[in-house]
């Protein structure tokens, strides 16, 4: 039986390759276009040792067209996940038109090369950030767009280009994944996230404190009007995420039309539950410091998960403390990231 081929556009990225060992275990083959800007080749190596398998590299621009064109002619692409994009919200303000560029112009690229190639499977990766600050939570999908900032626009915007595509041509499935936060790491302890710099997301800062590679984490404010204070998310196990987008890719490979649905657990925790949790993992204590509110923050938000599960029968398993003990089983493991000669597979913590 032809194994079918999934490009996976970013897919060298934290959640991209998570997505390459999900796709592989399911008996897929992903071939990855990454530009490598923020992410590393090595993580795909990394894919290798975990499934036997380690995905082909195409190292280009999802706005390149003549990159586009040669890959879907080359490879044989049954369908497309497109995790490739930029995701710092605070820079998306410094930088609007870089990330309309890339996140916008580069998914119009995408569709327009899978158009001529005629794949019309495509599973995009988008974001709770389009619900912006003021949909009450739990978040079904009907609430009404509220981006507040460049990032969270821009992914309002591919999703209505993808809505309009959607209607305009039945022969498509289309399929927007509304990631809430995305952390942890692959159980192995082989792969993870490892920002480039000081890392924005409090996960993998936590980490790093709790490492030793950095003093004490800021908690951007305590004033909420939470359970304790500081701020709410729903966290979800970037390998829960990675089976969601293999669970779309079923569903929209035998359902034509557009599903929009939310990744998250559909519990909220806070900064200091978040905390509590890594203290568990890693067996002492992390420095903490009440700092002011972070600009731009909302104070609590997480999914209403119901569609996801009567449409895609996915729902995230995995908890709060085993996110936090494979992110700790990574940071040990590859203090320096992939840089780090690869461990020992499983890495034992
Ligand atoms: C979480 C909570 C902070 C750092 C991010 C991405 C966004 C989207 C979802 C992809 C907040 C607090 C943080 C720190 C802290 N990803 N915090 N100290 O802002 O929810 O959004 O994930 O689509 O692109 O930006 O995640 O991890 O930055 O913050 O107290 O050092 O942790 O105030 O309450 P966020 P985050």
């Amino acid at each position: 039986m032809t194994l079918s081929k999934i490009l996976v556009t970013g897919g060298a990225g934290f959640v991209g390759s998570h997505a390459c060992v999900a796709l592989i275990a399911a008996g897929f083959r992903p071939v990855v276009l990454d530009t490598l800007v923020n992410s590393d080749p090595r993580s795909l190596e990394r894919v290798g040792r975990i499934c036997g398998v380690q995905p082909q590299l195409v190292r280009g621009d999802v706005r390149d067209a003549t990159v586009l064109d040669r890959v879907f002619a080359e490879h044989g692409v049954d369908a497309v996940l497109h995790l490739a994009g930029l995701k710092a919200v605070s820079r998306s303000v410094s930088d609007p038109l870089g990330y309309y560029d890339v996140n916008v112009a580069g998914s119009l690229a995408l569709a327009q090369a899978m158009e001529r190639a005629g794949v019309r499977t495509l599973i995009f990766s988008s974001s709770a950030t389009v619900y912006g600050d003021i949909a009450r939570s739990p978040i079904r999908e009907s609430a009404s767009y509220a981006a507040v900032n460049p990032y969270g626009r821009s992914k309002v915007m591919v999703e209505r280009m993808l809505a309009d595509l959607s209607r305009s041509d039945p022969r498509w499935g289309i399929a927007c994944l509304r990631f809430f936060n995305p952390i942890g790491a692959h159980e192995s302890g082989l792969l993870g996230e490892h920002p480039q710099g000081p890392p924005d997301n409090l996960v993998p800062y936590v980490s790093q404190v709790a490492v030793g590679e950095r003093g004490h984490v800021v908690v951007h404010g305590n004033d909420y009007e939470t359970h304790d204070g500081t701020g709410v998310r729903d966290y979800v196990h970037v390998m829960d995420v990675a089976e969601g987008h293999v669970a779309a890719l079923r569903y929209a490979t035998l359902h034509r039309g557009l599903l929009t649905v939310n990744l998250g657990t559909g519990r909220g925790a806070s900064v200091l539950d978040v905390i509590a949790a890594f203290e568990r993992a890693c067996g002492h204590r992390i420095a903490v410091h009440i700092g002011p509110r972070r600009p731009g923050d909302a104070p609590a938000y997480w999914a209403d998960v119901q569609h996801a599960q009567d449409r895609l029968g996915w729902r995230a398993r995995r908890s709060l403390d085993q996110m936090c003990a494979d992110s700790w089983r990574w940071q040990l493991a590859n203090p320096r990231g992939f840089d780090e000669p690869v461990p020992d597979f499983p890495v034992r913590a």
